[in-house]
């Protein structure tokens, strides 16, 4: 009976394969990598040139070149360089500045330079400034669970050039001043390097430099957020791994943390916690066992752009996608439970409507934060929908 259901399935495995092998969505999934690929490579030649101008011009900045362990700040910890270079050995990945987050849109962290030896401190807990540095009557909002402030004095020996007016105010480095500075950098570095043709600063709210790239495959938007890269450094409020997960190893995970977080200027006041050299460690090494989750990933990816919620600015991104992937490779840990592609594809699937009609994904490392929690609610039940009806005949799309 067993051995009945088994063949069965493997049977079903291998018809779905070498069907979406003929004819659909594996060579589409591929063809679509290839493309976005070379449109990033494309940008990110062109943000290497512009933000390695301005950092000559404030060096405060410093360019993508000089993302993750290549920062410039940790130039003297070459053991932190070669076991990053270990765990990537042999694997394509892009530059660790650069998160893919749409097929035609970026995110991207040009690094600061200059503020070294991070330490966590207890925050003092009111503040009445306003970003002009004039006197509020009602305190500035307190940051969410993943926000933070970031102090002057959280660093053993800041740069001189970041104790000035224009990035502090009360002794607090205010993300909307260093992007207002950068972005009056980016500005002129369009002109000296002679982009103006092929770089235009877009309209944007709030404290965004969101710039548009002609590529050779089409435009591509980039968002540029000036970034503290902590490395080395694992903030308390992100407690992982949880206690008995069994995906990844003890080891893998103490690997990852040393590889420490960031802190990206992406609102006015508090400073955002991100994971992208952990979230790039998971996944490079995802299928070590073996498994399909990495293809499984890329499968769900293409319905999700082509199919369940299609446009330039998504209410679900690839970022919502590989959190939710974490999560079930911590519920399914063993490489057997990721053998058929078209079985995981429907698993995440599944996972992904429970989340989207329930409108809470948890961040995977910030566990309390809810990644939905300002999602547009029309647009996640349209999406919910569109999932609910590839659940009921995968067979319709996936071909
Ligand atoms: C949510 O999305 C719908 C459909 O795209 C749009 O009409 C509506 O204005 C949006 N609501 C908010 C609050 O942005």
């Amino acid at each position: 009976m067993l051995l009945r259901s088994v063949w069965v399935l493997w049977l079903s495995c291998v018809l779905i394969i070498v069907y979406v092998c003929n004819c659909g969505s594996v060579c589409e999934v591929d063809l679509r990598h290839r493309t976005v690929s070379r449109r990033v490579e494309e940008v990110l030649t062109v943000l290497r040139d512009l933000t390695t101008e301005v950092s000559k011009k404030d060096g405060r900045f410093q360019s993508i070149a000089h993302a993750g362990v290549n920062n410039e700040n940790i130039k003297d910890q070459p053991a932190m360089v070669s076991k990053w270079a270990a765990l990537l050995r042999g694997r394509c990945s892009f530059n660790p500045a650069i998160q893919v987050l749409t097929s035609s849109l970026v995110l991207v962290s040009v690094p600061v330079r200059g503020l070294i030896g991070y330490h966590q401190h207890v925050a003092r807990q009111w503040r009445y400034y306003s970003l002009t540095g004039s006197i509020l009557p009602t305190p500035v909002r307190e940051p969410e669970k993943l926000h933070q402030w970031l102090e002057l004095e959280s660093f053993t020996s800041p740069a001189q050039d970041w104790q000035d007016a224009k990035v502090c105010v009360e002794g607090d480095i205010v993300p909307a001043k260093v992007v207002s500075l950068f972005r009056e950098q980016l500005e002129t570095a369009i002109l000296t390097c002679s982009f103006s043709g092929k770089v235009s600063i877009l309209e944007s709210v709030g404290s965004v430099v969101r710039v548009a790239i002609e590529t050779v495959e089409g435009v591509m938007e980039a968002e540029l957020v000036p970034t503290v890269e902590l490395i080395n450094y694992w903030p308390k409020k992100a407690r992982w791994p949880r206690l008995l997960q069994r995906w990844p190893t003890t080891e893998r995970a103490r690997c990852i943390k040393s590889f420490g977080f960031n802190l990206m200027a992406t609102s006015n006041y508090h400073w955002l916690l991100s994971f992208s050299r952990a979230e790039q460690a998971l996944l490079v090494a995802v299928d070590e066992d073996g498994g399909c989750r990495r293809k499984c990933y890329r499968v769900v990816r293409q319905l999700k752009e082509d199919t369940w919620c299609p446009g330039t600015k998504p209410v679900i991104t690839a970022f919502h996608l590989q959190t939710l992937l974490f999560w079930c490779c911590e519920k399914f840990p063993c490489g057997r439970d990721w053998r058929c592609v078209k079985e995981c594809v429907l698993r995440v699937a599944r996972k992904l409507l429970k989340c989207v009609s329930q409108r809470y994904l948890r961040h995977y490392f910030v566990r309390s934060y809810n990644l939905l929690k300002y999602s547009n609610t029309t647009e996640l039940d349209h999406t919910a929908q569109k999932i609910n009806d590839f659940i009921a005949n995968p067979s319709l799309y996936v071909h």
